[in-house]
């Protein structure tokens, strides 16, 4: 089946029609032109202008390096190469967590460059902003479990949510950024059962990275789907390129496996 029947822009409303029809969201990280390209004629959903650049572009071990320059750059590039999917910008590392006046005045940033829609990582602590952002037309798309942006605090890349306790906190979280105006929630690398209870107490889409098959769409980095990253790649992780006979086909297995709920198997998850 062809995930491409129409060349019609993927709008906000047309991603809240696929999640109340229960179509899975196909979501990949973009940051250039020609890959925007190649992954929106071949059905993605969903383009992530990532902070993860700074890990797969920059060469950085995390993605606090990212500057707000960076991202403009690259939401500017992808918006470029993209005739359909929706594209949603990271706000880096720094850019939003003083004020909400200051994530609107970055967030602006992101949206004049192209960005539909921006990413900003935290739980209760960011519902102020959430509600900020989204009552000044700003769509929000929020980030909880394992956050690459806390990788300090939070003592390395492990996975969160496995104890009842930081379970329920992840549900108040969830649940007090859908009540601010979340119109997503990423969920990463958190037990799969999590991840499906996530997904059915709220009536906002959850993005999963390692948190289960049951999630409203998937999402991954770009350079780890394709196996090209020379770091240590997480159990979520499905290489799409073996077996493939070119990076288009491997983009088109993902968007399938995706919608038709084979990816994550068992074995990418927790
Ligand atoms: O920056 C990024 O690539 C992310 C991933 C979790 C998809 O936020």
């Amino acid at each position: 089946m062809s995930y491409l029947a129409s060349d019609k822009p993927i709008t906000l409303h047309e991603l809240g029609k696929k999640y109340a029809a229960g179509e899975k969201i196909a979501t990949l990280t973009a940051y250039d032109a020609s890959f925007a390209a190649l992954l929106d004629r071949n059905g993605i959903d969903v383009m992530l202008v990532g902070d993860s650049l700074g890990n797969v572009l920059q060469g950085h071990s995390t993605t606090l390096p990212v500057t707000m320059e960076h991202m403009i750059y690259h939401t500017e590039a992808v918006v470029r190469g993209s005739q359909r999917a929706f594209v949603a910008t990271d706000l880096p590392w720094g850019s939003y967590q003083e004020s909400p006046q200051q994530a609107l005045r970055n967030a602006s940033r992101l949206m004049a460059a192209g960005a539909q829609m921006v990413k900003l990582v935290g739980g209760l602590v960011m519902a102020e902003t959430v509600r900020y952002l989204t009552e000044r037309g700003v769509p929000v798309w929020a980030h909880i479990g394992l956050t690459p942006q806390s990788v300090h605090a939070l003592g390395g890349y492990r996975v969160q949510g496995k104890d009842e306790a930081a379970a329920q906190r992840m549900k108040d979280e969830a649940l007090s950024l859908q009540q601010a105006g979340a119109a997503m929630l990423l969920i990463e690398m958190i037990p799969a059962t999590l991840g499906a209870e996530l997904t059915q107490m709220l009536q906002i889409p959850t993005i999963g990275i390692g948190a289960g098959p049951d999630c409203s769409g998937q999402v991954l980095v770009l350079h780890d789907m394709l196996g090209v990253y020379p770091g240590k790649t997480a159990r979520f992780v499905r290489n799409f390129l073996q077996g493939a006979a070119s990076i288009d086909e491997a983009v088109q297995a993902y968007v399938e496996a995706v919608k038709q709920g084979s990816f994550p198997a068992q074995e990418h998850t927790y």
